[in-house]
């Protein structure tokens, strides 16, 4: 198998993208509408649990294999267990993403469309209550709701074929930066809304009585969801790396960098959500029926709130890119003509797949499955909380079971002064705690296992 022909032009572009791979929906729109759908403080703390004890190390398992083999989701798992099933934990990558990327896609198109009022001046000057109408009638609108989607699919496309460093690098080098200062400004207004420090409270302070069996699994899912890890899409990334990069800086401050986005996101809605009376139970719809009107309330708000969006949606494309690039890069292995093509066409298929995801809150919208779901909810609960979980376990059992201790620590350490002890705790993580720990908290959502005894 050839290796990839084109390389990160340094460690920093790669930690950008892979950052802006993780960073995306799920530390700013979803995160935030986990803690008020689970009750608040305790998820958040759920979470960073989560993502350190299980995220992290299972992040360096993906860079391990991607960066080892230098070969795409599929291959690199056919090369380093050959003549066995263990590609087929690429192949449900592959799947998970194109179905992640199906739903995903709805809401970047919000933010499209969000961006496109903006920019004509539609939404100035409303109240909060308007703008949550309007919020709500924009999304129920299935045309609007579907060429949202459509466009947001196309910028992915667009830049996806093009290949990966002309790409996907240089839109991560700007966004970065620039979101984290909006956030600073967002949140010293929403922090000095009266009645914020209610919200900061129900955001921070964990209680313990609102812990369920489900709210465990949703804390797990979404630092899968949050850091990209599950799907193989950080092996395809990391193995466009070279060998002299530092792995375990990487993927920690990839990591510390989620989790800085997620609490940001956190303390600049919650505060705004008690101030306007509004509920944090809101689902989907939470982030955008606040922050218009937090913005609205500042000088110069909707030039804020234009620029947030822009940036909102840079971030949302570089974790799109990555999910559409792990569909191409197995496909069209590294035949630049090929690739065009095969971004058009998974990418339209993807957009035919999330048809009912992006009507779900219209049209569909009565559409239910198991009692309370829409198909955008199904999509997701089956992403998060089920494929994703089931990618990490098997990625965990692959590297620590099958794979060999010493060539592992060897890759581990190559390109940085890793202590052993390090991998030590890493190698105990993936090979005993990660999949017991996945197996339990399936296993209590069953009913079949009871951590509350
Ligand atoms: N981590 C991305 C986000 O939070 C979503 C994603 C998941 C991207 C899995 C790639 C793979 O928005």
């Amino acid at each position: 198998m050839q290796k990839q022909v084109e390389q990160w032009s340094s460690n920093l572009s790669f930690v950008l993208a892979a950052a802006g791979s993780a960073i995306g929906l799920g530390a700013i729109w979803k995160f935030p509408y986990m803690v008020g759908t689970n009750g608040g403080g305790m998820f958040l703390l759920l979470f960073i649990f989560f993502t350190l004890l299980i995220g992290l190390p299972l992040l360096m398992s993906e860079f391990v294999i991607g960066r080892g083999t230098q070969l795409d989701a599929v291959e690199s798992y056919k090369q380093l267990a050959p003549n066995t099933y263990w590609h087929y934990v690429g192949r449900l990558g592959i799947i998970t993403s194109i179905i992640l990327l199906s739903f995903y896609s709805v809401v970047g198109g919000w933010i499209t469309i969000y961006l496109y009022k903006a920019l004509t001046g539609q939404l100035a000057g409303l109240s909060e209550k308007e703008y949550g109408a309007l919020f709500g009638e924009t999304i129920s609108n299935p045309s609007t709701a579907i060429i949202g989607q459509l466009l947001f699919l196309a910028m992915t496309i667009l830049v996806v074929s093009r290949g990966i460093q002309k790409g996907i690098e240089r839109a991560s080098k700007i966004m970065m930066p620039a979101l984290f200062i909006i956030f600073i400004i967002l949140i010293i207004r929403s922090v000095t809304l009266d009645g914020a420090w209610e919200g900061l409270v129900y955001f921070l302070k964990p209680n313990l009585s609102a812990i369920t069996a489900e709210s465990i699994l949703y804390a797990m899912g979404q630092s899968f969801f949050a850091l990209s890890v599950g799907v193989s899409v950080m092996v395809t990334y990391s193995s466009y790396l070279s060998k002299e990069e530092n792995l375990p800086k990487s993927a920690g401050s990839i990591v510390l960098l989620n989790i800085l986005v997620s609490f940001l996101a956190g303390i600049a809605i919650f505060p705004a959500v008690f101030s306007f009376g509004l509920n944090p139970g809101e689902g989907p719809v939470l982030l955008f029926n606040v922050l218009p009107t937090v913005f609205s309330q500042m000088p110069f708000g909707m030039i804020f709130f234009t620029v947030f969006l822009i940036l909102f949606l840079f971030a949302t494309l570089t974790s799109a890119f990555s999910l559409l690039e792990i569909v191409v890069a197995s496909i069209a292995k590294n035949n630049l003509i090929k690739r065009k093509k095969v971004a058009w066409i998974s990418g339209l298929a993807i957009f035919i797949l999330g048809i009912p995801s992006a009507l779900s809150f219209g049209v569909l919208n009565d559409l239910i499955f198991f009692g309370e779901k829409t198909f955008f909810d199904v999509a997701d609960f089956l992403v998060s909380n089920t494929l994703l979980p089931l990618g990490s376990l098997l990625i965990a059992i692959f590297v620590s079971r099958i794979l060999k201790r010493e060539e592992l620590f060897k890759e581990f350490s190559q390109g940085s002064k890793m202590k052993r002890s390090v991998f030590s705790i890493w190698y105990f993580l993936i090979r005993y705690f990660i999949p017991l720990a996945i197996i339990i908290v399936f296993l209590n959502v069953l009913g079949l296992f009871d951590l509350f005894l």
